[in-house]
């Protein structure tokens, strides 16, 4: 029977078990997007930590799709050597790392964007932000293809264990998959593989850009949870054909900033019964896609819940953001025996820090106020 304290190897990627730290940015990189002396430590404790996997903050591939201080970014040759170091900390320490790539698209903030008016696939407002974005031309849909490609082949130059396409939280992947954010009338909107050809085309150029030997994987929004946006129908047709051409995992996510209480980061996960808030979309990707391996991320804090779900079949990896903010031992936590569930209640404090530029933490590490 399955385990989730066993190693399995993910496309060539030597896993120490079955955890994987999801995606979180931490808000503390130089305005240019470098890496800084804070974040090596911030992995330096994860990879001490245990966990299987670390996947990196979204990191951004142009200027134009930036959405936050301090965000990472892999836009440049100039920015590598510091991403080396960041992969370095993590290796040295018997780690693994992925970098996540992201276009913010509708959802980039002008004022980390140097000035530039964010761009979507259509002129329609993100539902929780009040700028309107510019409609991509398919010449610069073209050049935001290749600088994905360009940005995995940096990450792939700096020693990244693979890289990780941001396809979920509304940003641009999402919002070319939106029946609701995509209004286009060319070849990229319309039908679902209309608006699925944007992801697609981003996978190819990377994939050929990195090599057949680099994992690439994808978090995907199985749900948008607004109406009229991207459902199961849109995502499982998106995951089908990226298996198809040869992704190797999919981490499944849903929601988005304007998703309300149905976004990414749910609040008060506070029973066994809460936990896994994605599974019923996760059940839909897998009978969509069922020869990938998946990652199911969204509340995941007991072991038990996730012995559960790996013993179903549903996932095969667990990703956890919030837990390891809080306590970045939690793997070995649980694996040296003390098993009671991650000591994160999903308070949502960790932006405060990070909005007053001091970067995500945990607020109740120290105990509650
Ligand atoms: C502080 C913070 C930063 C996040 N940054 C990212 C990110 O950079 N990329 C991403 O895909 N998701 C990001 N997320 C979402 C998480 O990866 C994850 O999908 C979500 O928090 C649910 O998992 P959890 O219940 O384990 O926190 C972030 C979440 C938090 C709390
Ligand atoms: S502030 Fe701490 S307890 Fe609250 S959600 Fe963030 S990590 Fe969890």
């Amino acid at each position: 029977m399955a385990e989730i304290f066993e190693s399995t190897n993910l496309s060539g990627i030597e896993l120490a078990n079955r955890l994987v730290r999801s995606a979180t940015w931490e808000g503390l990189a130089t305005s240019d997007g470098a890496v800084t002396p804070a974040l090596l430590r911030i992995h330096e404790d994860l990879a001490e930590g245990g966990v299987g996997l670390i996947i990196s903050s979204y990191l951004y591939i142009q200027a134009v799709g930036k959405q936050s201080p301090g965000q990472i970014g892999v836009y440049s040759d100039d920015l590598i050597s510091g991403l080396a170091e960041l992969a370095r900390a993590v290796s040295d320490r018997n780690g693994k790392i992925v970098g996540q790539i992201v276009h913010c698209g509708g959802q980039a903030d002008r004022g980390h964007t140097g000035g530039l008016r964010p761009v979507a696939p259509s002129a329609i407002e993100s539902p929780g932000y009040s700028v309107t974005p510019r409609k991509l031309t398919i010449d610069e849909i073209r050049k935001i293809i290749d600088d994905f490609a360009a940005a995995a082949r940096r990450l792939q130059k700096a020693s990244f264990d693979g890289v990780q396409l941001h396809g979920a939280h509304g940003y641009l992947l999402a919002q070319f998959l939106s029946p609701l954010r995509n209004q286009r009338t060319d070849e990229y909107g319309g039908s679902v593989e209309n608006r699925a050809r944007f992801s697609l085309e981003v996978y190819r150029a990377v994939r050929s850009a990195v090599g057949a030997d680099f994992p690439i994987m994808i978090k995907l929004n199985a749900n948008d949870f607004l109406d009229g946006s991207t459902t199961e129908e849109d995502s499982c047709y998106l995951a089908a054909a990226l298996a198809a051409e040869g992704i190797d995992a999919i981490e499944v996510s849903g929601g988005t900033p304007g998703s309300g209480k149905l976004g990414a980061a749910r609040p008060n996960i506070k029973k066994p019964t809460d936990e896994a808030y994605f599974l019923p979309q996760a059940e839909a990707i897998r009978r969509a896609a069922p020869s990938i391996p998946l990652m199911l991320v969204g509340g995941m804090r007991s072991p038990e819940v996730m012995e559960e779900i790996l013993a179903a079949g549903t996932a095969d990896y667990f990703s956890m953001s919030r837990p390891l903010i809080r306590e970045p031992g939690l793997p070995r936590r649980w694996e040296s025996g003390d098993r009671s569930r991650a000591a994160c209640i999903s308070c949502l404090g960790c932006f405060g820090p990070a909005r007053k530029g001091e970067g995500i933490s945990c607020v109740q590490a120290a105990g509650p106020p």
